[in-house]
């Protein structure tokens, strides 16, 4: 099968993530488009080294002849538009948080729980986790299958390429403005962040928690395993692209270093990069622009009997997003589309919906 892909949500960050990625890894599609807002009729993004795609508006965009839409426009506009897409006959892959956490939508990332893409059926609709999520779930899958993840503890360092690509603009015109002595104007986050480290991402919740760290929670144990504990403390840095996350993770079964790290190694979509010396660990300047989620400083934690902390870094627009969507989309195309063809794919993902 060879799918007509629509890639929605494609000025942005994301969006030309995925137009970048569809056309790195060769993703068999017999056409694709962009789609974003009205502001951007006629815009051209790059699709690849060559090739250039006019802007479509997506109010008054026909999903009709689309197998595959990949969405990054904002919650509450795929909240509107990707149901719409489906009743067109389209599956929806959507990086969105308004669908996550869905009982009948799957929460896929591919080296985790390739299974429950299958559940696309339901609702046409196959969501995209959140990106500190995918990093860390990425790490842990071989580890929970070696020693089952009891609980975890993670703060994270994540760039502001994560909050769009007005974030990236207000973190550069923040350090000018610093250099050159201007006035510091903040739109984009809730104080200044060049410079700073701001321990508030998304909204705040009864609790306290704010709700990325409720994601990265309820998010892990939907695709790893309903019983994992998870406490986060998400906090935005000034770093352009890439995510770091420092993770201490409590296992029911005894685990060593030594296994850990072999594990690790196995695992599909990891490097391990942990040298005890000086630069012997990856830092997000260099996991930009990279497929890999990376793990370093594997040591043990001793304050509790099964312990291990662990820093992860990834690409958050490429495994955070973008490249996670497009593995997803592949996996689709070649496990659950091919056999019944566009056709028939499109008339279950529509038959299911309702
Ligand atoms: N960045 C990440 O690391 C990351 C990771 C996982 C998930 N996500 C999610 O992906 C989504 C997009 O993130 P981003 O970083 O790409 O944001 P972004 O750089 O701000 O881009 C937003 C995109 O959405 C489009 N858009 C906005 N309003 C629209 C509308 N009414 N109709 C059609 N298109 C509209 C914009 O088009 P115009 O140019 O026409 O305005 C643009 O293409 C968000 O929901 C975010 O939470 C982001």
């Amino acid at each position: 099968m060879t799918p007509k892909v629509a890639v929605v949500g494609a000025t942005g960050n994301v969006g030309r993530e995925m137009l970048s990625i569809l056309a790195e890894r060769g993703f068999p599609a017999r056409d694709v488009t962009a789609v974003a807002s009205e502001r951007s009729i006629g815009v051209e993004v790059s699709y690849g080294e060559d090739d250039v795609l006019r802007v479509e508006d997506l109010d008054r965009f026909d999903f009709s002849g689309i197998d595959i839409a990949l969405f990054s426009p904002g919650a509450r506009v795929s909240a509107v538009h990707a149901p719409r897409a489906v009743e067109d006959g389209a599956i929806v892959i959507d990086n969105t948080s308004h669908f996550r956490m869905e009982p009948d939508v799957p929460l896929v990332v591919p080296e985790v729980n390739p299974q429950a893409i299958g559940q696309y059926k339901k609702r046409g609709i196959i969501a995209n986790p959140n990106c500190s999520t995918i990093q860390m779930v990425v790490a842990l899958k071989p580890l929970h299958d070696l020693a089952r993840v009891k609980r975890v503890v993670v703060a994270t360092y994540q760039s502001v390429s994560g909050a769009g690509r007005d974030a990236m603009d207000e973190l550069f015109n923040q350090t000018r403005s610093i250099y050159v002595n201007d006035p510091i104007a903040k739109e984009q986050f809730t104080k200044q962040i060049a410079f700073n480290c701001i321990p508030h991402i998304d909204v705040f919740m009864e609790d306290g928690s704010t709700k990325e760290e409720w994601k990265m929670a309820v998010e892990t144990r939907k695709i790893l395993d309903p019983e994992i504990a998870v406490q986060a403390t998400c906090v935005r840095v000034p770093v352009f692209i890439g995510h770091a996350e420092a993770v201490t993770v409590e296992f029911e079964r005894p685990i060593t270093v030594a296994n850990a790290r072999a594990a690790l190694k196995e695992a599909p979509g990891i490097s391990v990069v942990d040298h005890r010396v000086d630069e012997g660990y990856v830092t997000p300047q260099e996991a930009a622009g990279e497929d890999a989620v990376f793990v370093s400083r594997i040591r043990r934690d001793s304050t509790v009997r099964n312990g291990l902390s662990l820093w992860v870094v990834a690409d958050n627009l490429r495994k955070g997003a973008a490249l996670n969507a497009v593995q997803i989309a592949e996996i689709l195309i070649r496990d659950h589309l091919r056999a019944g063809g566009n056709g028939d794919a499109r008339v279950r993902a529509r038959g299911d919906a309702h």
